[in-house]
Parts: structure tokens; sequence; C-alpha cells
């Protein structure tokens, strides 16, 4: 008999259970795979990062959440479909300084809103941006490069990942401050910039440091230059911007995870506290300081931090870029 209650009171604690979960889906969160759109080709510094993502997603919440790749228009077609995605938590995308923020500057009729169009989950890393180039570059350093370069100008290809990408923005940042215009070539994303490179076909990329460090390191590629105030320690040797002579050349570019606007605040949140958690472990950790980026700090990691980057990003790069694109 008292097994009989037992079983009875069970079964209705399963089942209001099984309804709330009916009725509140965020509660059951996540029941099925996932993915994170990365709005670049594949092994550049978003797919890295985004690949990290993922994994913390997949470990944390018990589902698997894989990267798709939607390359083109400097991030735009990507982060588009992302924006237009259901809200439902099964969609998230990779965005950083380029898809949020300078895009809006840049890329003509954008068909998203960086701030109305997303529930931001939350910041991940900043990543330097260094200046590369081919290795038969006739400059060693970044003071050579501003010396051949304002004398060659015209005769040089700067690659990038597409109007609007990071790479885009950085290099049109520093072509603006050397006071010079090159031929930019398009590519849907660095990883492919980098095998041109490899192949002496192109001259010169600005890209964060996770893309370019291997090859600087086994020499096929050089380093001119890393856009931030003091040297980088995985690239000791690379001078600053400033020890270049262009101190006000500085780059480093933030990376976040992003959801479509309408996302459930629950949602939100439970991913907001994995990636968050997940940045902390020690293994994820040690894997972006070997690959050279830099965590946000814990209390800037949330969905406010990241919504604050956007529209603090937003108001610094619009006028500037707007600028250097009128040049
Ligand atoms: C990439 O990951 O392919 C590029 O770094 C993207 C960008 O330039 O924004």
């Amino acid at each position: 008999m008292k097994t009989s209650l037992l079983a009875i009171a069970l079964a209705t604690l399963a089942g209001i259970a099984s309804a709330h979960a009916q009725t509140n889906p965020a509660q059951a969160y996540p029941t099925r795979p996932g993915v994170v759109i990365v709005p670049f080709a594949a092994g550049g510094p978003a797919d890295i990062t985004g690949r990290i993502a993922a994994e913390i997603f997949s470990k944390a919440l018990g589902q698997q959440f894989v990267v798709e790749n939607i390359g083109g228009a400097g991030g735009a077609t990507g982060t588009t479909r992302a924006a237009r995605a259901a809200p439902d938590g099964y969609t998230l995308t990779l965005g950083h300084m380029g898809t949020h923020a300078a895009a809006v500057a840049l890329t003509p009729n954008l068909a998203y809103n960086p701030v109305t169009d997303f529930e931001p989950i939350g910041l991940m890393s900043t990543q330097p941006v260094v200046v590369a180039t081919r290795k038969g570059f006739p400059a060693n350093n970044l003071k050579e490069f501003v010396t051949y370069a304002k004398a060659n100008a015209s005769k040089l290809n700067m690659a990038h990942a597409g109007v609007g990408s990071v790479s885009y923005t950085s290099c049109l940042l520093l072509n603006h401050e050397i006071g010079i215009k090159t031929t930019m070539v398009p590519f849907t994303g660095t990883a492919p910039v980098l095998n041109a490179m490899l192949g002496e076909q192109v001259d010169y990329v600005c890209d964060p440091i996770l893309g370019p460090l291997p090859h600087i390191r086994a020499g096929t590629l050089k380093a001119m230059s890393v856009a931030t105030e003091k040297r980088h320690p995985a690239l000791p040797d690379t001078p600053t911007s400033a020890e270049g002579g262009l101190p006000g050349f500085q780059a480093a570019p933030f990376y976040g995870i992003f959801a479509p606007k309408g996302t459930p605040q629950a949602i939100v949140d439970k991913l907001s506290a994995a990636l968050s958690a997940g940045l902390d472990d020690p293994v994820v950790a040690n894997r972006f300081a070997t690959l050279g980026a830099v965590i946000t700090d814990k209390k800037d990691r949330d969905s406010k931090g990241l919504a604050a980057m956007v529209k603090s990003e937003l108001a610094r790069l619009t006028p500037i870029l707007k600028a250097a694109s009128a040049q």
C-alpha cells in the first residue's frame, strides 16, 4: 500500500515537472543540439573563439553545440542569419568589434542592428591586432613598413575578411594613420588571407594575434607591430605601434556571444552563466593564453558587460571610421 502511494506521488511530481517544462521550455533548455554561427571562414580568430564557446556550452549544458561557418560580406551574412533565427537559444552567434560595431559605419544597408536585434550573452576575450606581412615583404618592422608603404602605396595589397570585419577595420585605421590608400583585397576570413600571404600573393594583414602567431613563430610570415600599448608576451621582439611611430594605432577587438532578440531571459541567463564559468576552466584559460588572447575579467563578462561594450565601441568607432573611409 505504502509503495503504491509513493509510486502515485512520484508519478504526480514527474507529471507536474514535465507539464512545467512543457509550459516553460526555458526550464528544460537545452533539449536538443544547438548551433554557434561563426560569420567567417574556418580556421581564423573568430572561428577558433566560436569553437571554444561551442565546447563550453556543450560541456556545461549537456547538449552538443556545433559551429556553422557562414562567411561573406565582412561577417554581415552570418550575423544577419543569426539575427533572423528563432529566438529559442538553439542558434547563437559569435560577434566582435567588426560585426557588432564597425559594420554600422562601414557596411551600407546593414540588415541588422547590433543593439536592438540581439540579446547579448557575454564577453569572452580581447585579441590584440598584429600587423603581419608576407615573408618576402621588403620591411622588417613598423618603421620600415611605414617608409616603404608611403613610397609604394599604389603597389600594395592589403588583404582582409570583408568590409566591416576586424581585419578590414584595423588596416583601414592603420592606412589612415600612415596617410596611404592601398588596394584592399577581400576574403571570407583571415584564414584564407594567411594562405594567400604564405603564397606571397598579398602583402599585409591586420589580424588578431590568434591567426598569424603560429606563422610568425614558424618564420613564414613577418610581424611588423602589435597594436597595443605594451609588447605582447607571445611576441616579445615585435615593437608596439608607438615604438614604430604610430601611437594612435591601437586595436584589441572584443569577442562575445549573442542570441537573437527575444530569446527568453532564463535561457540568456543559463548561457551567460555557462560561458562565464567555462572561461574560468583552467584548460580554457590556458588555451586562450597560448593563443595570445586576453580573457575578459569576470565582472565584465555577463550580458550587461557585452551590451555596454557594443554601445561604447559603436560610439568610439563610428566617427573615426566615417572619417577614415571618407579620406
Ligand atoms: C577571421 O576570424 O577570419 C577574421 O579575423 C575576421 C575578421 O577580420 O573580423
